[in-house]
C-alpha cells in the first residue's frame, strides 16, 4: 500500500506535465487515457490548443520561408521540392553515405527492417557532405518553419531493407495513422528512388487541417482509446497515434496520394496528417536522410537560438537512445552494431 501511494506521488506531476506537453499514451497515462475526462472533451481540447498555436507560431515565422513554401505546406500538409540538390553535391553525398561507418541501430517492423544512424554534431564531423546538407540554408529554413519552433531537427541516415525479416510481426507504419494529436514535422531527402518496389511514402493531402468532422473522429477515438484489456479492440490503432480505416477516410473528405519520387527529392510532411510507408512489392531497400522535429507543443513560443538549441537537443536526445536501447535491445526488437548500412545488398537487389 505505501509504494503505491510513494509511485503515485512520483508519478503523479509527470502525468500532469505529460498533459501539458507533447505526452500521448492513453495507455501509459491514466490522465490522458481518462474516460470521463475525454467524455468531456479533454483529447479534443488538446488538439485544438496545440493546433491554435501551432498556427500562432507558423505566423511569426512567416518572414523566414518564401511564400510559395508555406502555401504548399499549409494548403496540402506538406512540401515536396525534386532536384533538391545540385546534382554533382548529391552523388558526392550518395558515395559518403554508402560507404559511411557509425553506431547503427536496426530494429524489426513486420517484414521490414529498419537501419538507422544517429547523426548529431559529433558523427557530422566525420562526414562533411552530410555537414553541407545540414548546413544548407533552405532546408535549415524550412525545417525550422515547419516545425513551427525555429530549431533545425535531429538528423538520421535510415535505410529500410524491405521484406528482409523472415519472421514478420505487424508493422504499425504501413497503417494510415496520425503520429500524434498535435501538428509536428518529419523531413526526408530521397538517396533512392522511390516506387511500387521500395515502397513510397503515401499522404492524404489536407488531412492535416482542423474540421468538424475531424473533430468528431478525434472525440470519437479518443473515447475508444480509453478502453482497457478486452475491451479494446486489438490492432485498432497504435497507443496516442490513431489509426484511421478508409471508411473514415472517406468520411472526412480525404483522399490518399502515394508519393512516388526520383532520388533527390526532399519531402516535409505535417505527420498530423494521415500517411503511412506505402507497401513494398519486392524485396528492396530505400535509403533516404530522415529528420524530426518535435517539441512542447503547448509553448507557444519558439527559441531565438536555433543552433544552440539544436545542439542542445541532440546532447539530450543521444543520451535519451542509448536508455531507450536497453529495453528495445532486451525485447529483441532491436540490434545494435557500429559498421556500414547494408548498402551494398541495396545496389544488387534494388538495380
Ligand atoms: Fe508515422
Amino acid at each position: 500500500m505505501l509504494s503505491r501511494i510513494l509511485a503515485l506521488t512520483w508519478k503523479a506531476p509527470k502525468w500532469s506535465f505529460e498533459l501539458v506537453s507533447w505526452g500521448k499514451s492513453f495507455k501509459n497515462n491514466p490522465i490522458i487515457g481518462n474516460y470521463v475526462l475525454n467524455f468531456f472533451g479533454l483529447h479534443v481540447l488538446r488538439v485544438v490548443v496545440a493546433h491554435a498555436l501551432f498556427r500562432f507560431r507558423l505566423f511569426l515565422l512567416s518572414p523566414i520561408v518564401p511564400s510559395e513554401y508555406r502555401r504548399e505546406f499549409i494548403e496540402n500538409g506538406y512540401i515536396l521540392k525534386k532536384n533538391f540538390l545540385d546534382n554533382k553535391q548529391f552523388l558526392q553525398l550518395v558515395k559518403e553515405l554508402d560507404q559511411f561507418e557509425g553506431p547503427v541501430r536496426e530494429i524489426i517492423e513486420g517484414t521490414t527492417v529498419t537501419q538507422r544512424i544517429f547523426m548529431d554534431y559529433e558523427e557530422r564531423k566525420r562526414a562533411p557532405e552530410f555537414k553541407r546538407l545540414v548546413e544548407n540554408q533552405l532546408l535549415n529554413r524550412l525545417m525550422r518553419y515547419c516545425s513551427s519552433k525555429n530549431r533545425p531537427p535531429l538528423f538520421y541516415i535510415e535505410n529500410l531493407c524491405n521484406h528482409e525479416n523472415v519472421n514478420p510481426r505487424p508493422d504499425p507504419q504501413r497503417d494510415l495513422h496520425a503520429d500524434t494529436f498535435h501538428p509536428c514535422v518529419k523531413g526526408w531527402l530521397y538517396i533512392d528512388e522511390t516506387s511500387d518496389n521500395n515502397g513510397a511514402y503515401v499522404y492524404a493531402p489536407g488531412s492535416h487541417k482542423l474540421s468538424w468532422k475531424r473533430l468528431k473522429w478525434e472525440y470519437r477515438e479518443s473515447l475508444e482509446a480509453c478502453k482497457k484489456g478486452n475491451e479494446r479492440p486489438s490492432g485498432r490503432y497504435w497507443d496516442g497515434s490513431f489509426r484511421v480505416n478508409d471508411k473514415d477516410l472517406k468520411k472526412m473528405g480525404y483522399e490518399v496520394k502515394k508519393l512516388s519520387v526520383p532520388a533527390n527529392t526532399l519531402v516535409i510532411g505535417n505527420v498530423y496528417g494521415f500517411h503511412c510507408r506505402g507497401e513494398a512489392l519486392q524485396k528492396s531497400k530505400r535509403m533516404t536522410v530522415w529528420m524530426q522535429a518535435r517539441d512542447n507543443p503547448f509553448n507557444p513560443l519558439f527559441t531565438p537560438f536555433p543552433n544552440s538549441a539544436a545542439k542542445a537537443f541532440e546532447t539530450v536526445w543521444k543520451v535519451a537512445l542509448k536508455r531507450l536501447d536497453k529495453g528495445k535491445i532486451n525485447s529483441g526488437e532491436q540490434r545494435n552494431y557500429y559498421g556500414r548500412l547494408a548498402r551494398s545488398r541495396c545496389m544488387e537487389t534494388v538495380d
